[in-house]
């Protein structure tokens, strides 16, 4: 198969290095191609130079590669309409349409899409004022919990204690003006799970649940960040989980999504809270999680290819069910200096041949870029080290060693990823 994958950080060298048969199977023989990807991602497949936020170029470039299949991993250029361009070329895309990316594109919407559908999630307000957020701040009482309705790449949430931080917060997504709207919600307290279900449109699979470490610091300390570390299995889940997921919570998302005529065709990322009143629905996402695909895919035994094209073509009820690895993966994001505030770029990274020799470890890029045949941090995430091992601990100690091995001045890496288990 040809296919194409368009983005370019750590979870997309996840996504391709799964295709070309993972970190040490057998090799798969697919024609890959990536746009921009990384230097990473150059090991396995051709790069293509584009700005992923044109869909017109994506599609253009799919169509002039004559690809079997496209793979679109970030929410920007889904929410731009990628994967729409894709397939008025002709070509079948893993991703939805701009319209059914709108669940991660817009947190009113997706609100009200759980609504229709039944879906157990937080109560929320939908505010175009401060005065509304105020009301709906001291309706719901702190923790206050505050969402930009728009994308904002993991940094749009706040959730504090403090009244006039929370204010402050809706004041500031508000001032952009325009339609701009705010999501005050309920506190959802309980552990966090990111279950990824593939959907053809009807049919759901889901795939095996990670935990995500969202905080820039240890103890979940310090800002909110796209994700510092995660892992899978989770062994401390509740046996049913899944199931209770799927039946709940993805099923019927996908069905109100098709009953809307936007069928969702891709990744329906649940990011769910696990309270004592139940599953919760704390957000969905429109794409694969990162970092949570790059433990999720390191642990999957079926051939990532032809389910990705099974779901890009309506046909996931045809596919064998998936086969996983009885193992554990963790990985550990390491930062560039500032991340998630202003980032420093260009400094040199070395030890990263000598981490993925280490037996359970690879590494994948994510911000790094080569100048003068010189490895450097070009963004904030910069690697996503993955370990895996028999069980949690042995990996988390391979992602670790493997993070030692590292140099990059000033980068930063939490030191407690996987370290403990929620107890339910
Ligand atoms: P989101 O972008 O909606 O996933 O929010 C980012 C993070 O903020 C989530 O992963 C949670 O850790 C936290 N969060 C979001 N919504 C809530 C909520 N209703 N209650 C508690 N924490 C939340
Ligand atoms: N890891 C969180 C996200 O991908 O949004």
């Amino acid at each position: 198969m040809k296919i194409l994958v368009i983005g370019s950080g750590a979870r997309e060298h996840a996504v391709v290095l799964a295709l070309a048969g993972g970190p040490d199977g057998t090799p798969t023989g697919h024609e890959l191609h990536a746009a921009p990807g990384n230097p990473g991602i150059a090991a396995h497949a051709r790069l293509h130079a584009l700005d992923p936020m044109h869909p017109v170029a994506v599609g253009d470039l799919a169509a002039r590669l004559e690809v079997d299949l496209v793979v679109v991993g970030p929410e920007g250029p889904l929410v731009a309409g990628a994967a729409d361009a894709v397939r008025a070329a002709g070509i079948p895309c893993f991703g939805p349409s701009a319209a059914a990316a709108a669940l991660e594109g817009s947190k009113a919407f997706a609100k009200d899409v759980m609504a229709a559908a039944g879906v157990p999630t937080a109560m929320a307000h939908v505010c175009t004022t401060p005065d509304e957020v105020a009301d709906a701040l001291d309706a719901f009482g702190a923790p206050y919990v505050v969402k930009d309705d728009g994308l904002a790449a993991g940094k749009g949430v706040v959730v504090t204690s403090d009244r006039a931080e929370a204010l402050a917060h809706g004041a500031a997504c508000l001032a952009r003006g325009g339609d701009a709207q705010v999501v005050v919600e309920e506190y959802l307290d309980g552990p966090e799970v990111s279950l990824f279900c593939l959907s053809d449109g009807s049919t759901v699979v889901p795939l095996a649940p990670a935990q995500d470490f969202k905080r820039a610091h240890d103890g979940d300390e310090g800002p909110n960040t796209g994700g510092m570390g995660a892992y899978s299995p989770l062994p401390w889940a509740p046996a049913g989980l899944v199931d209770e997921v799927l039946e709940r919570v993805a099923q019927p998302t996908v069905d109100e999504m098709r009953h809307r005529g936007t069928p969702f065709v891709g990744v329906l990322y649940c990011g769910l809270a696990l309270t004592g009143r139940g599953v919760r629905v704390v957000e969905f996402n429109a794409r694969f999680g990162d970092p949570e695909t790059q433990v999720v895919l390191a642990r999957l035994a079926s051939p990532l290819a032809d389910e990705l094209l099974a779901a890009a073509t309506g046909r996931l009820d045809q596919q064998p069910r998936l086969r996983w690895r009885d193992d554990a993966a963790v990985t550990v994001v390491v930062a560039a200096h500032g991340y998630p505030a202003t980032v420093r770029t260009g400094d040199p990274i070395s030890g990263v041949d000598d981490a993925d020799a280490l037996p359970g470890v690879h590494v994948l890029h994510a911000g790094t870029a080569t100048v003068d045949d010189a490895l450097v941090s070009a963004g904030g995430r910069v690697l996503s080290v993955v370990g895996r091992g028999p069980d949690v601990e042995a990996a988390r100690a391979a992602a670790y060693a493997g993070v030692d091995r590292i140099a990059l001045e000033g980068s930063h890496h939490r030191g407690d990823i996987a370290a403990r288990m929620p107890e339910l």
